[in-house]
């Protein structure tokens, strides 16, 4: 791998993958992507791996796409090279995912965490969608994630401008999890990623599918979708041992079987 670095048991049962462009403030070129793909595609089968953090550095999370191995594409070439497909796989991943952001999360650094699963961000965090001042839009995601996550109006004002956001203001507008000081952003999302380790991961990968779905269809489908995967927990070990555990007043111990 050359712009991550992955480190599988970060914590017990949590790995940490590491964007590592530092001179281009991690912007997401197309083998970045590419390496980012297939770690986690290969965590994601990895028995030993329960939640995955991804995370910059202090200064950025990802500056956008690269704008550099973009600028003199045409759109045949654009259509051609398809550089994001590499993220409808990365949707995909079944591991509840956890982006630890510092520094600036833009355009498809931005894009890149909304499609975690949730966002630990530290007070200098900048969110923003400003491909509009190059002549561009998102790409990856961007207007549907961000209006999604924090409304029309905002969304619209942010992608529309190519405004920055806060930190403070991204988690006031439901962006962003928490907001804790620069030195404790990847300890607060290792904290996060401990807690959800300890859960049956069936259940939380079930319940993390269905959560999406929310975003993907009408109530009642969503509803019998989410149904579904409820009682498929109940084909598990650990939904016994979990009930069991409760009705004995003991601490489960979640195999993943
Ligand atoms: N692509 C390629 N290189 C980038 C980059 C990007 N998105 N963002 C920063 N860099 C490079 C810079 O070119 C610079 O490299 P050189 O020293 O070799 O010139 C280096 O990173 C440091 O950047 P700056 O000197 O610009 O740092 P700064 O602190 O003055 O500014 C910044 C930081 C505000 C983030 C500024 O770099 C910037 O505006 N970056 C571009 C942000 C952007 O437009 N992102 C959207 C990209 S398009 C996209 O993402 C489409 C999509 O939907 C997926």
């Amino acid at each position: 791998m050359e712009y991550i670095l992955v480190r599988e048991q970060y914590e017990p049962a949590v790995a940490l993958i590491q964007l590592n462009r530092p001179k281009e403030l991690n912007a997401l070129n197309t083998q970045l992507m590419q390496e980012l793909r297939d770690t986690l595609q290969q965590l994601d089968k990895n028995d030993s791996v329960r939640v995955v953090i991804i995370t910059g550095n202090e200064q950025a999370f990802a500056a956008g796409a690269d704008i550099k191995q973009m600028s003199d594409k045409s759109a045949i070439d654009m259509l051609v090279i398809d550089q994001f497909s590499t993220w409808d796989q990365i949707r995909r991943i079944k591991k509840p995912i956890i982006a630890a952001v510092s520094g600036f999360a833009l355009g498809g650094g931005c894009e890149l965490a909304m499609m975690c699963d949730m966002i630990i961000a530290s007070e200098t965090a900048k969110f923003g969608q400003p491909e509009i001042k190059i002549g561009v839009m998102p790409g990856a995601g961007g207007t549907q994630r961000l209006t999604k996550a924090i409304g029309k109006a905002k969304a619209m004002e942010l992608i529309l401008t190519g405004r920055f956001i806060t930190a403070e203001e991204a988690q006031a507008y439901g962006l962003v999890n928490k907001v804790v000081p620069v030195e404790m952003y990847l300890y607060e999302a290792a904290q996060l990623a401990k807690e959800i380790a300890q859960m049956s991961p069936i259940a939380a990968q079930l319940a993390k599918e269905a959560v999406n779905r929310s975003f993907e269809t009408h109530l009642d489908e969503g509803l019998s979708f989410e149904r579904k995967n409820f009682y498929l927990t109940f084909a598990s070990e650990d939904q016994k041992e979990g009930m069991r555990a409760f009705v004995e007043r003991r601490k489960p111990d979640f195999k993943g079987k």
